[in-house]
């Protein structure tokens, strides 16, 4: 989960990196009331910055200064409604104005290549790292950071005389990275970012800019972590599945997809796509994996959430009984199937096949319902999924 700018603020600020005022505001007038309370510790001047999760704010024209709190209404009002990257703004953050004497880089991210941590730095900080570090990568300091012992005094040491900081500023960036680093390991980040990471005109060290990137599958050690979630952007389907613990994934397609395993429900969603050629480019409209041991109410609830996508024309139950028993299976999709009563007329083509396929087999046969396909095979299934979602 990628946090919002402000949010990575907060969070610096709780943990005692150092940072300017910030306070974030969806409306104008509200921009302009937080630069009269803010604005008043730095000469007035504030900056208005675009809340979205996407980089480059600052040359798309997302981030502006504020001499007064006249000018920060306005620049909020240019910025909010602006779109960046296919990011629309609802909101910005008015921060404290810095006076700015060098710009640095620094960030910790997760290294897989390399199965351990990655720390990088640089004395050329501001907007246009990634040209940096493809141009002078000389420039951008890479130190490999041991999980273990993370950055303490010996690893901030090296990796500030690898950027080739004087010894001054050195000492200042010292204490910084490492509270960065507490950050990094104790909110379960795979990134933090700060560019840039600022030498004001008195000399002290501030966090301008944050980005950070937290792990959702630590989540359950994060139970505050749950309220940075961005709800509004989420996709009302993926958000529905995520509250019934479902695996789902929205995708562009008509033919909805249930199956057990991510490997399965991987491989039905090429065997559809390929089938769907056929058919005037039929795809996928989902990835959905009810698990190994899934219940017939795991497979209801899927069903509901495949369902309620207007996109979805036919569906595809693929399901091969290992733990999960194929009568279970077809508990759920007659379940599922009464639940949603006449009203439903799209096509369930079904596989099924392994533990107990015989009586998942004869649950279906015995219901008779009107909309279900059994087939035999998948590919076979993919096939004339495909086609009733070309037809519908
Ligand atoms: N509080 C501030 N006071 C003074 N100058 C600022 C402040 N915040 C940002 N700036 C200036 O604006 C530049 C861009 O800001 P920032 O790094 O937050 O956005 P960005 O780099 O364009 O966005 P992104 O990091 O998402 O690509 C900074 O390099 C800095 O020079
Ligand atoms: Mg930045």
């Amino acid at each position: 989960m990628d946090l919002f700018e402000y949010q990575a603020r907060d969070m610096f600020e709780k943990h005692g990196v150092p940072v300017l005022a910030g306070a974030v505001a969806t409306t104008p007038e509200e921009a302009r009331e937080a630069a009269e309370r803010i604005g008043t510790a730095s000469g007035g001047v504030t900056v208005v910055k675009a809340q979205v999760k996407a980089g480059g704010r600052g040359k798309a024209g997302g981030v502006k200064v504020a001499k007064t709190a006249d000018e920060a209404q306005e620049h909020a009002a240019a910025i909010l409604g602006m779109d960046i990257k296919g990011h629309t703004v609802h909101r910005v953050m008015v921060a404290q104005g810095a006076k700015i004497a060098e710009e640095y880089y620094f960030s910790v991210l997760l290294d897989r290549a390399n199965r351990t941590y990655l720390a990088m730095c640089s004395k050329e900080g501001g907007v246009e790292i990634e040209q940096l570090a493809v141009e002078r990568p000389e420039a951008l300091a890479r130190v490999a950071v041991d999980p273990n012992t993370g950055i303490d005094d010996a690893k901030a040491r090296e990796i500030v005389e690898a950027a080739g900081f004087d010894a001054e500023t050195a000492a200042k960036i010292e204490p910084v990275l490492k509270t960065l680093w507490a950050v990094y390991r104790d909110e379960d980040a795979t990134l933090v970012e700060v560019n840039p990471l600022v030498k004001t005109e008195d000399g002290d060290i501030v966090a301008l800019d944050g980005k950070v990137t937290l792990d959702e599958n630590a989540g359950f050690r994060h139970p505050d972590h749950e309220a940075l979630q961005d709800r509004a952007a989420a996709d009302p389907l993926e958000a529905a599945a995520k509250e019934k613990d479902l695996n789902y994934v929205k995708l562009d397609g008509s033919v909805g997809i249930i199956g057990n395993g991510a490997g399965l429900v991987m491989s039905t969603l090429d065997v559809v796509a390929y089938a769907g050629e056929e058919f005037g480019g039929q795809k996928p409209a989902n990835f959905l994996d009810i698990g190994g041991g899934a219940s017939a109410e795991v497979m209801a609830n899927g069903l509901h959430i495949i369902l309620s996508d207007p996109q979805v024309k036919s569906v595809f139950v693929n399901v091969f009984g290992g733990i999960t028993s194929c009568d279970a299976v077809a508990n759920g999709i007659v379940g599922a199937l009464d639940a949603l009563g006449d009203e439903e007329d799209r096509a369930l083509v079904v596989r099924l096949d392994g533990n107990n396929v015989e009586e998942g087999r004869r649950i279906l046969a015995e219901r008779d319902h009107p909309r279900v396909i059994i087939e035999a095979t998948m590919d076979g299934a993919a096939r004339k999924a495909a086609e009733l979602a070309s037809q519908n």
